[in-house]
């Protein structure tokens, strides 16, 4: 798929074992979580432009790029998104934050969405969702669309674990915003959880069950 990057890596491999598994506890999984997601941001920043900067070393001048970090914005998708948010702000640690607040209605499985708050000029910015799953892939389109009516115009996507059918629904609806993953998993169930997955996210982040 054009707009998927789905991150290859023994280690990534490694930690998603840990993650997944049922027998992991809260501390260890918000740890792998806010990990993966500094993994996710890295590669995620590999198209970044950098501002001509010259700088002194002890040795001499030396012209070099920089990132204006104020140019980008993470938004995590409330709850399961925050559990993202100390990996990747420890790789951009200027950047702006906001939040969207979204939950899946259990019946229906189609988002709703009860709080939207961003930082002042996102227009301008490029905008970084987080959300560890990205199931039917309609909290991802609703959050997207909520940012394009405020004007942004750059969206990048990072979540922990995709679902073929929730990539599908981006790449049908919002064809510019990639998609960068840890892993691209097999299916959704009659429940629409992610199989194999690990769960429910947020659930397992902040212990509520
Ligand atoms: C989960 C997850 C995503 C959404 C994905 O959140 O964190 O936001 O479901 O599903 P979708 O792709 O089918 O829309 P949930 O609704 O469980 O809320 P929570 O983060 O508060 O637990
Ligand atoms: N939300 C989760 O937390 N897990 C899933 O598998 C699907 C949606």
């Amino acid at each position: 798929m054009k707009n998927v990057v789905e991150l290859n890596h023994p280690l990534i491999e490694h930690k998603l074992a840990i993650l997944r598994d049922k027998k992991t506890g809260t501390k260890e999984f918000r740890e792998l979580i806010k990990e993966i997601g500094m993994f996710l941001c890295y590669e995620a920043m590999k198209d970044a432009k950098l501002e001509k900067a010259t700088i002194t070393t002890p040795l001499e001048k030396y012209k070099t790029g920089k990132l204006d970090e104020d140019k980008y914005a993470f938004i995590p998708i409330l709850r399961a998104g925050m559990g993202m948010l100390d990996g990747v702000i420890s790789v951009i640690p200027n950047a702006k934050i906001g939040h969207i607040g979204m939950y899946r209605d259990e019946k229906t499985f189609k988002p709703v969405n009860y709080f939207f708050k961003v930082p002042k000029g996102i227009e301008n910015k490029e905008v970084i969702l987080l959300d560890p799953m990205l199931a039917t892939g309609g909290s991802a389109n609703d959050a997207i669309e909520l940012l394009k009516n405020k004007g942004v115009k750059k969206i990048k996507f990072l979540c922990i674990i995709a679902a073929p059918e929730g990539l599908d629904a981006v790449a049908k609806l919002n064809p510019d915003v990639t998609v960068y993953c840890a892993h691209i998993d097999d299916y959704l169930n009659e429940n629409k959880y992610i199989v194999p997955g690990l769960g429910d996210a947020g659930d397992r982040i902040f212990g509520t069950k």
